[in-house]
């Protein structure tokens, strides 16, 4: 694989020098990057010996002008080890004043991260919040050790060992391209059923759950087209985005897209009921009382169910009692593959948050539970889930 492996300025930068070693040794081509900092402690001279590379390390080279660009292309994954605070926070608000952090920014393959700071750095909401950032963009964080650190503090902060960076880096490099040629269609989000040109019902969902989704699918190469209620979340990085409101247009933009699709996911929240004529003018507070008459909306993941030929379809089933009976029961009624069930209402998973709890429903019969984790987290579990899944299948219709 060919690797390029970012060395922030921290005292534990040395320790990066025994990563580029191991690496090298599993025959990665390795492509060092070092900070102006990372310069202070240890020489480029260092990586260039490990690696036969010259060093990266100025954004304003003649010969590399657009290097940064070039860079990022010709390579498939980015480690940076070790990580300062200021790195991990410049990462996670984009800024690009050197040549590591330009190029992180050019970078669309898999990101490695493995922090070293002072304990108290480390534990500073700060640091905590952009490190959720970068998990949540999908990247991997090696988690620092505890210990005896080199300000003479004793805690978080030591930089995980290089055979444990190396593994994180193994891991990730792996499971990269395993949904190659597939396409997946997710939908996410709320819907909003207007009740006049100014109101309308609709519910909790964040969409936070199907764009964990979307982003898994997409880092793991497959084609991802994200068709998503009115959410506040930015669309991962190369998905295919197709906005709608309500639970008709949804229908609409999901049997559009339908031909490609070898895996569907609906995640979205899509409401129940709708008024199906909605009045052309705002509605006047005239009488003391009013009441709605509303319609069932199409149950698109029932009709997904009838039309679905070879595919994997996901259905999700968000409840607030009964959850396995209830995931089966959806998984039988609507002729789905996958139910997701997670309880809704509790705190600290569920709706808005950025944690979840589920269990997986499977046609086969199985059932597994998945303990409390970052929605993205669970997003790969489900994804590994079902090739499983796809394959006892196969097998089971003798193919
Ligand atoms: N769903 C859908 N179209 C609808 C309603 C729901 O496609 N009009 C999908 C959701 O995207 C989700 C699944 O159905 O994947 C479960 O949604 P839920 O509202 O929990 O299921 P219902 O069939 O409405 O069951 P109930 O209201 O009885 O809980």
């Amino acid at each position: 694989m060919k690797i390029i492996l970012g060395v922030g300025g921290g005292i534990a930068a040395y320790k990066a020098a025994e990563l580029a070693r191991l690496l090298m040794q599993e025959n990665h081509e390795v492509q060092a990057v070092m900070t102006a900092a990372a310069q202070e402690f240890v020489r480029p001279l260092t990586f260039a010996a490990l690696t036969g590379r010259k060093v990266l390390t100025d954004l304003f080279a003649i010969e590399s002008a657009i290097e940064h660009i070039s860079v990022a292309q010709e390579h498939e994954l980015l480690a940076i080890a070790p990580a300062t605070a200021d790195l991990i926070a410049k990462m996670a608000l984009g800024l690009a004043d050197d040549f590591l952090t330009t190029l992180y920014l050019a970078f669309t393959g898999t990101v490695v991260i493995a922090p070293a700071m002072n304990v108290n750095m480390w534990e500073h909401p700060a640091t905590q919040a952009n490190l959720q950032t970068l998990r949540l963009r999908g990247h991997r964080i090696v988690e620092p050790e505890s210990g005896y650190l080199a300000c003479g503090m004793t805690g978080p902060g030591r930089l995980a060992d290089p055979e444990t960076i190396a593994e994180a880096i193994r891991r990730e490099s792996q499971k990269r391209r395993d949904f190659e040629g597939e396409t997946v269609l997710v939908t996410a989000g709320p819907t909003q059923e207007p009740l006049d040109p100014v109101r309308y019902i609709s519910n909790r969902s964040s969409g936070k759950m199907g764009y964990a989704l979307a982003e898994a699918a997409a880092a793991r190469g497959a084609r991802v087209i994200l068709i998503s209620g009115p959410v506040h979340l930015a669309p991962p990085r190369g998905v295919e985005l197709v906005p709608v409101r309500t639970a008709v247009e949804m229908r609409e933009k999901v049997f559009e897209h339908l031909g490609p699709a070898s895996i569907v996911v609906k995640a979205a929240a899509v409401a129940d009921f709708h008024l199906s004529k909605v009045p052309d003018h705002k509605v006047k507070k005239t009488a003391a009382r009013i009441s709605l008459e509303l319609d069932p909306t199409p149950d698109i993941l029932a009709e997904l169910g009838r039309k679905k030929g070879d595919r994997v379809l996901i259905g999700f089933a968000a409840e607030t009692q009964n959850l396995a009976q209830e995931a089966r029961r959806k998984l039988d009624s609507k002729n789905c593959d996958m139910v997701v069930g997670n309880l809704v209402g509790a705190s600290e998973s569920g709706f808005e948050s950025d944690l979840n709890e589920v269990i997986l429903v499977m046609r086969t019969g199985e059932t597994v539970a998945l303990p409390r984790a970052l929605k993205r987290e669970i997003a790969d579990r489900i994804f590994d889930q079902v090739l499983k899944l796809r394959l006892a299948l196969h097998a089971a219709h003798g193919r």
